[in-house]
């Protein structure tokens, strides 16, 4: 469930001290839209989290409606990304997307989706949402992902003015937990602490591409969006409505 995830003190250290995936997906999202942004093409993101990918895609000089399905992202974001079309609530995969000529995502956003059923949905409506012509680039976790991780020990962070704790859990071959608490220094000094619980659906990614050639979307799963590999387990999924 997306509901009640990536509250504002998440988001705020997703925001200082996790950008460097969005920073390493960007060189080959850029490329791969490069003839939307030449024909001043609308990017639909889903997913913007605090805007990272989205920076971006602005300085890139594309017109961009960042979405995301927290409250606390998207009000973060209005203040990284002002100068994009929108920034907006949607919640998938259930809420309408805005029909665009490309959709991007990065960061595992439909591998949030409450089971697989669901990420089907997700990935049928962002093929549906893509104009003739449009771009699909998005990651998302395959079940290599959990595989990979299994016995991971905790991921501890800490900074001067916040820290963070993850445990990892793969309680199915197809779900991959995260426990997260973290730790943000208030105004007056004193620490808040906050607790999630992240579940996220692992898929046999070799089936997506599939399910988008129903939606009349041709793609492909690859490493990564260029010749730089994602992490372990997660795929680029890239793709376009001919
Ligand atoms: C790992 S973060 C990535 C954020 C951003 N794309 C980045 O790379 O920095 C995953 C994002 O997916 C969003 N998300 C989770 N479930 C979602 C859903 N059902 N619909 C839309 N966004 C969702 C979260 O709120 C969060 O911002």
């Amino acid at each position: 469930m997306s509901d009640g995830i990536y509250r504002s003190d998440l988001a705020h250290v997703h925001h200082v001290g996790f950008g460097s995936h969005a920073d390493r997906c960007a060189p080959g999202i850029l490329a791969l839209l490069e003839p939307v942004r030449a024909r001043d093409g609308l990017v639909v993101e889903l997913g913007c989290g605090s805007g990272l990918l989205t920076r971006h895609l602005l300085d890139a000089g594309h017109r961009v409606i960042a979405t995301d399905a927290s409250p606390a992202m998207v009000d973060l974001a209005r203040t990284v990304v002002p100068d994009a079309e929108a920034v907006e609530v949607l919640v998938l995969p259930d809420d309408p997307i805005l029909e665009a000529d490309a959709v991007v995502s990065v960061g595992h956003v439909l591998s949030y989706l409450p089971d697989e059923a669901a990420v089907d949905a997700g990935l049928r409506a962002a093929a549906r949402a893509l104009r003739p012509g449009g771009v699909l680039a998005l990651d998302l976790c395959d079940l290599e992902y959990g595989r990979h991780r299994a016995g991971a020990p905790p991921f501890v962070r800490v900074e001067d003015d916040w820290a963070i704790v993850t445990r990892y859990e793969v309680p199915a071959p197809a779900r991959f937990v995260r426990g997260i608490t973290t730790f943000v220094r208030a105004g007056d000094g004193s620490w808040r602490r906050d607790d999630e619980r992240h579940v996220n659906v692992l898929v046999d990614t070799a089936a997506v591409p599939a399910v988008l050639a129903d939606e009349g979307v041709t793609a492909v799963v690859r490493a990564g969006f260029d010749a730089d590999p994602l992490a372990e387990g997660l795929v680029a999924v890239v793709g376009a409505r001919v």
